[in-house]
């Protein structure tokens, strides 16, 4: 892999453990009827709003392993699928984490997809038609998808490229499901769990969350995500003062613009008085 590009073993299950996830709407379901129907999955939407972890628990959910990759544009499709090894006794091919989530009927998850180029992407495409096989350039071999295998990929909309950098020849293989920041109970309930605090503690970032979210219209490009929230969360577990926790975990990552942060402060010293 090329620096930058994070892939997890095949063959690594996810700890036996359930990934927590709340579903905030039917979409447990459809990704379930996809992955039976050999389709293809988009998700769409903010960062930090639950994208990655539905993959962790849908993999867990299926029992099929799941591989990562962190799509940059440098990401080569030799990086994907594999390359010539030059060692002392000859030269070896090695699979990439694609051909290995191919042969292994793994979940194949390439977060951040629009970062790579097109050519890149374009190994993508026999894979999630009705031939599922991934042909090797170099080798000549033809991989057939073990059953099971399945493509995630996923993006920001409205972050760096837009979803029509996506090719409609791409586009048009997925069934795209949409995610957005979960309502207030659900995400209190997230926060709650993972961040370790009260439920009251809880429910008052995601109000705080909710006001901070409202500068959107003020000119905050970047609003707070549910897992700013869980970080924020975190330190007041971890005995942080609470008005303090926000200030470094909520207000400071999202902007440098001095009044800006002078708003969300505010925001802070109101909701936690
Ligand atoms: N519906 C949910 N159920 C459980 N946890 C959630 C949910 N939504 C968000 N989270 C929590 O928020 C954190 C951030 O979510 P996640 O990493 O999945 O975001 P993402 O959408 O993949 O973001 P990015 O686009 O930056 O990769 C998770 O680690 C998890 O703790
Ligand atoms: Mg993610």
């Amino acid at each position: 892999m090329a620096a930058g590009g994070a892939t997890e073993p095949v063959g690594k299950r996810q700890e036996n453990i359930e990934p927590y996830y709340v579903p905030l709407g039917n979409e447990v379901a459809i990704f379930t009827r996809c992955h039976e129907g050999r389709l293809g999955v988009m998700l769409k939407g903010p960062t930090g709003c639950g994208k990655t972890r539905f993959v962790e628990h849908m993999a867990w959910r299926l029992g099929r392993p799941l591989v990562t990759i962190s799509c940059h544009d440098d990401l080569t499709a030799s990086d994907l699928v594999g390359r010539f090894l030059i060692r002392h006794d000859g030269t070896v091919w090695q699979d990439g984490p694609l051909t290995r989530a191919v042969r292994d009927g793994a979940i194949c998850y390439l977060d951040e997809v629009v970062e790579a180029r097109q050519d890149t992407v374009v190994v993508l495409h026999a894979l999630t038609d009705y031939r599922r096989i991934l042909p090797i350039d170099k080798t000549g071999e033809v991989v057939a998808a073990a059953p099971g295998f399945q493509l995630v990929i996923s993006y920001n909309p409205g972050y760096q490229r837009m979803l029509k950098d996506l090719k409609p020849s791409t586009r048009q293989r997925f069934v795209a499901l949409d995610f957005d920041f979960p309502p207030p109970d659900q995400e209190a309930a997230i926060v709650a769990h993972e961040g370790g605090t009260d439920r009251a503690t809880a429910h008052e970032l995601v109000t705080l969350g909710h006001r901070l979210r409202a500068l959107r219209d003020r000119g905050l490009e970047e609003v707070p995500s549910t897992r700013l929230l869980i970080a924020a969360g975190r330190l007041i577990a971890s005995g942080i003062a609470v008005r303090e926790a926000c200030y470094v975990a909520l207000v400071a990552p999202l902007s440098d613009d001095v009044t800006l942060v002078g708003a969300m402060r505010d925001l802070v010293d109101a909701t936690f008085v």
